[in-house]
């Protein structure tokens, strides 16, 4: 198939692109790289050996995904478009419900005016607001405690009116639990422009020499040794959590919804001490206050995408500490390093 991928230069897409072509699959991306960088794009031309259509500019003009559906004979889209930051989402409420909302909408009524009714949706474990029952499956309640997790809902929420409404369409959602992890050839990883705010990849900054220490928010949640927990998830197998999606849209109409996660939880001491070994010496952190707004433990049921679309994760939290030191070691400035 072609598959269009909004947001195509971005930390989850150009993995994406790269396990879509592996198996087979054309791509075309589409960014206005408001949180990336074209080097991303040359990047995946490198480790994949082909030329990548690469349109710049914003999904929510109808005249730019005009043209790529003009010039592309689309089957089916994966949307990543989306500004993602929780803390930025709260500071600047108007920029992220339109940029988010409106990249969504005129994606959905090109599509529609152009007769393709196949689409993968990039939403997150956000969606399950402070739900802290764990595992999580698919049916639990949902809620929000930001701008950024209510234009995902809202998002949801939008794609199910519309299938409701139009019996064509395809439409899976996707919910990511937390992505982490690099491409194993060091090529492409995580490039955040600014101080990171998640774990990961301040860890990884702070190992490169970047940033002096780790804040561990809080050392006193009722967890295994009282730090938050989390189900981090291989950007790799995130990826072939997309083609397995794509594989599978046809199978039925109407919304299919899906955790994509490892089922483990993994705390943030337990995380140190991965990176820790993946980079061979001990890394400085300070425990500090709780984060206003996290919760203790979250982790995924994911048998609904095993089940449904045969998909599991494969890759360790070591694998993927190993991966984004090698990404960090190649690239200590991100893309910015090779321009
Ligand atoms: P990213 O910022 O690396 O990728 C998003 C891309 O979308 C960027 O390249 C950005 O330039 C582009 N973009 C934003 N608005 C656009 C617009 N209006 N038109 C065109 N391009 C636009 O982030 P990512 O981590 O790769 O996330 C991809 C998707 O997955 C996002 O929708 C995000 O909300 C979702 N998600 C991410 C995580 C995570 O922790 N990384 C977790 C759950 C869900
Ligand atoms: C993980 C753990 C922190 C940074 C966020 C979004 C969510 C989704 C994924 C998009 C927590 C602790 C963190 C640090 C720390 N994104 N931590 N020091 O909060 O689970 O999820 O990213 O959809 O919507 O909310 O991920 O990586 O920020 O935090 O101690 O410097 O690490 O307290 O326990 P989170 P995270």
């Amino acid at each position: 198939m072609r598959i269009l991928l909004t947001g195509g230069a971005g930390y989850i897409a150009t993995h994406t692109a790269v396990e879509l072509i592996a198996q087979g699959h054309d791509v075309v991306l589409v960014d206005n790289l408001v949180n990336s960088h074209p080097e991303a794009v040359r990047r995946v031309e490198r480790i994949t050996g082909r030329t990548i259509a690469f349109h710049v500019g914003d999904c929510a003009d109808p005249e730019v995904l005009e043209k790529v559906f003009a010039e592309h004979e689309i089957d089916a889209v994966v949307h990543f478009a989306g500004l993602k930051a929780v803390g930025e989402s709260t500071a600047q409420p108007l920029r992220y419900y339109r940029n988010n909302l409106d990249a969504m909408l005129t994606l959905c009524e090109v599509m529609e005016a152009r007769g393709v009714r196949r689409l993968v949706f990039s939403s997150s474990a956000t969606v399950y607001g402070a739900c802290e029952q764990v595992p999580i499956t698919e049916d639990m309640p949902l809620g929000v405690t930001n701008p950024y997790g209510a234009t995902k809902l809202f998002g949801e929420r939008i794609l199910t009116d519309l299938a409701d409404a139009s019996p064509d369409w395809h439409i899976t959602l996707l919910r990511y639990f937390n992505p982490i992890g690099a491409h194993p050839s060091g090529l492409i990883g995580e490039d955040p422009n600014d101080v990171p705010n998640n774990l990961f990849p301040y860890l990884t900054k702070v190992a490169g020499g970047k940033l002096p220490v780790l804040r561990v928010y809080g050392d006193d949640y009722d967890t295994v040794d009282g730090t938050g927990v989390r189900d981090y998830l291989h950007v790799v197998d995130l990826a072939r959590g997309h083609v397995a999606a794509i594989d599978h849209i046809d199978d039925r109409a109407g919304v299919g919804v899906y955790n994509l996660g490892t089922g483990r939880g993994t705390s943030v001491l337990e995380a140190v001490r991965a990176f820790e070994r993946a980079v061979g010496r001990s890394l400085p952190y300070e425990v500090v206050a709780r984060r206003p707004g996290d919760i203790a433990t979250c982790y995924a049921a994911p048998d609904a995408a095993r089940r449904d679309l045969g998909w599991t994760a494969l890759h360790t939290v070591d694998d993927a500490c190993e991966d984004a030191w090698r990404w960090q070691q190649a690239n200590p400035d991100g893309y910015r390093t090779a321009t």
